[in-house]
Formats: structure tokens, sequence, C-alpha cells
């Protein structure tokens, strides 16, 4: 039997499915598996209901995973659960921590209180993040290994509920049994990030979200690409498709109560990813350098892939240049539906011209 075939009828839950990343790892469950259900949970906070992929063995239900009526539509006949809803993104949680918390904390808590006593579940995955235990330098960055030490300084409350729902991963897993695994992203990217999707959230991250979709838009638009945090500043990138093989990895092979890094391993400049991706859409107009945004103190950072490749057989393949290719060419066959999401916040986005 192949890896994939495991997840064939299997009951698969997967909270914010609707978003960047649960929509490409719903796609790809379904399309090298045969679940007998996948449900989706997504209350839309970021996300585009289109994102859903039409399939009679989806189940949507829209809403919070922190709400006491979805939490109860949940039996003790799930299989797996990848839980990777999330408030979107650090900016957002700084602009309203109380709503990071409803959506990004107790949305953790309230769905292992729910599923603790579940005995059919063989696997659920937490989706954490490297920034929330990146050293914070501009000096020369070491590959962050999963037991690298952890600061109680965090840059937002985003980051501060990830790291929660790692305590809690290893909580419930030590004190209930429930076979949590934490996979930790780098920065993620790739085809069905879309700009501006989903609610208003009270910043203009609303609709730049992360980085790479954000200069591959400027880029094919032929605008300058702001470089933030000067000429040093760097992020380990990975194309989504791994990113999603990598969670698919730590449900099939990972240790319950572990923690894996999920990250290509490989440090970019922020000034070098500008350059690429304006040579890819042969965008001519000169990059922007900008000062540091006042809130990140992050410089230089990458991930470990030596724990991921050891135990889980996990390693990023797909390159940047051809992960880049890949996400302008779906971003150019996707503009209307993009500049139709990052429109529905015209309004608000005047206020911070
Ligand atoms: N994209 C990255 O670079 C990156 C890096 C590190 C970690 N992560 C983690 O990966 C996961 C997926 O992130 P993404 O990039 O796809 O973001 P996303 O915003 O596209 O996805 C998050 C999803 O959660 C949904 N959601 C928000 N609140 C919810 C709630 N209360 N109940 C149910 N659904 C809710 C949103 O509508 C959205 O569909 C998140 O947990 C995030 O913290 C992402």
């Amino acid at each position: 039997m192949k890896n994939h075939e495991r997840f064939n009828n299997k009951r698969i839950v997967v909270s914010g499915g609707a978003g960047f990343v649960g929509g490409n790892l719903v796609k790809m469950l379904l399309s090298t598996a045969d679940p007998c259900e996948v449900i989706i949970v997504d209350n839309l906070l970021s996300a585009e209901k289109s994102n859903i992929p039409d399939d009679q063995r989806i189940t949507f239900r829209q809403g919070s995973i922190a709400s006491d009526e979805i939490l109860a539509t949940l039996q003790d006949d799930i299989d797996y659960v990848f839980h990777l809803a999330t408030y979107h993104g650090n900016q957002s949680s700084i602009h309203d921590p109380l709503a990071d918390h409803e959506n990004n904390t107790l949305t953790t808590l309230k769905l292992f209180e729910r599923i603790k006593g579940f005995r059919k579940l063989q696997k659920v995955v937490y989706s954490s993040a490297g920034c929330a235990v990146a050293e914070k330098t501009y000096d020369q960055a070491h590959a962050t290994a999963e037991d690298a030490p952890i600061s109680l300084k965090m840059d937002s409350p985003y980051s501060i509920s990830k790291i929660i729902g790692e305590f809690y991963s290893v909580y419930y897993h030590d004190r209930h049994g429930l076979p949590t695994v934490r996979a930790r992203f780098q920065n993620v990217y790739g085809p069905g990030e879309i700009l501006g999707a989903g609610q208003w959230r009270g910043t203009p991250a609303t609709v730049w979200r992360n980085v790479t979709p954000t200069f591959v838009f400027k880029s094919l638009k032929k605008e300058a690409l702001p470089v933030e945090g000067g000429e040093l500043v760097s992020r380990d990138f990975i194309f989504v498709d791994d990113i999603c093989r990598g969670l698919i990895a730590c449900a099939l092979a990972g240790k319950s109560g572990d923690v894996y890094n999920l990250a290509s391993g490989m440090e970019t400049t922020i000034r070098d990813l500008a350059q690429t991706i304006n040579h890819l859409t042969g965008n001519s107009v000169p990059i922007q350098i900008k000062p540091a945004r006042e809130w990140d103190h992050s410089g230089k950072r990458f991930g470990c892939t030596l724990k991921s490749r050891e135990c889980l057989d996990f390693e990023a393949r797909v390159t940047l240049s051809e992960g880049l290719k890949r996400t302008i060419e779906w971003t150019r066959q996707n503009l209307p539906l993009i500049e139709s999401c990052m429109k529905k916040h015209d309004t608000q986005m005047k206020s911070f011209v």
C-alpha cells in the first residue's frame, strides 16, 4: 500500500480547510487518496468559499472550530485531524489580540478538549510556526532546530498563540493520550494564496498577507517591490505542495507528542526574492528598500531540516525558482478573482493611504 492510500476510507477533519494551506492540503488528500469524508471547518475569516473543491467527499461546516455547535458535530469516528485554523496573521493579531485569542488560541484548546477521548483518532497534526521559535538576529543566522530554546519575548499575539498551541499539543498528548504531532512551518508560498481573501481584519495585511504573493502581484503590475528591513533580512521559503506533503508525513510517520520542522533549509534574502520575481515576470522597475517593520525583530532565519529528513523521510523538493514560476503562473490566471477579493477592502484601505 502506498503511503497516501492509508487515508483511503478514512474520515479526516481539516480546520481552516478553506484557507491557503488547508485548501491545497484538501486537494492533495482527495487527489492522492480516497477518503470517505473530508470535513472542512472554516469560518471564512481569511478564506474564500470558492477555494473549497466541488467534491462529494467534502462536508463543509461554516463556523468557528471553537463553536460548541460545530464541535458537537464532531464524533468519535474521525481518523485524522489537521488543525490549520488560525487568525491570519501577525499584524492582524497586533491590531486585535482578542480576535487572535478567539481564533488562534481558544480554537486549539476547545478542539483538543472535544476530541481528547476519541478512540479512533490516529493523528492530530497541529500547524505551528517557525517565526515563534526563531532567534531574533540580524547577524548570521543558524538553522533553527526543533529543540532550540524558546524566548518569552514574542513579536505578536499570533506568535504567542502558535506557541500556546504547541504547549496544549504536548499537554493533551501527555495527559490524555491525544496523538498530537506539531508541524513547524517556515514561510509558505504558492498557488491558492488569494490576496484579500476573507474579511477585513483591521490592517492592510488583510489584503497583502505575505511577502511572496505581494511581490508577485506587484511585479506583474510593474510596480516597485518594497523590501522591508534592508538588504539583510532573510526567510526560509517552502512551496505549498511541499508543506502539504510534510503535513501528510507528520500524520503518517510522525511520532505522537513530537515536533518536526517543515522547511526548505535554505536562507533567501527578501531582496533576492524580489529580484528573482522581477526577473521571472520581466519587471524592470527597481526595488524599493524600506525600513524594517517596527514590530518585527526577526531579521534572518531559516529552519533545520535534519530531523524531518531522518524521522519523516521528508525533504522539500520544489526549488524556489520553480515554485515562483508556478506561483506567478497561477496569479496570472487568477487575477480577476484576486482583484475582486482585494477590492472588497477598498473603503478600509483608503484610510491607510
Ligand atoms: N503561510 C505561512 O507562511 C505559514 C507559516 C507558518 C505557519 N502557518 C500556519 O499554517 C496554517 C494555515 O495558514 P495559511 O497560511 O493557510 O492561512 P489562511 O489564513 O489561508 O488559513 C487559515 C484558515 O483558518 C480559518 N479560520 C480562522 N479562524 C477560524 C476559526 N475560528 N475556526 C475555523 N477556521 C478559522 C480562516 O478562514 C482560513 O481559512 C495556520 O495555522 C498558520 O498559523 C502558515
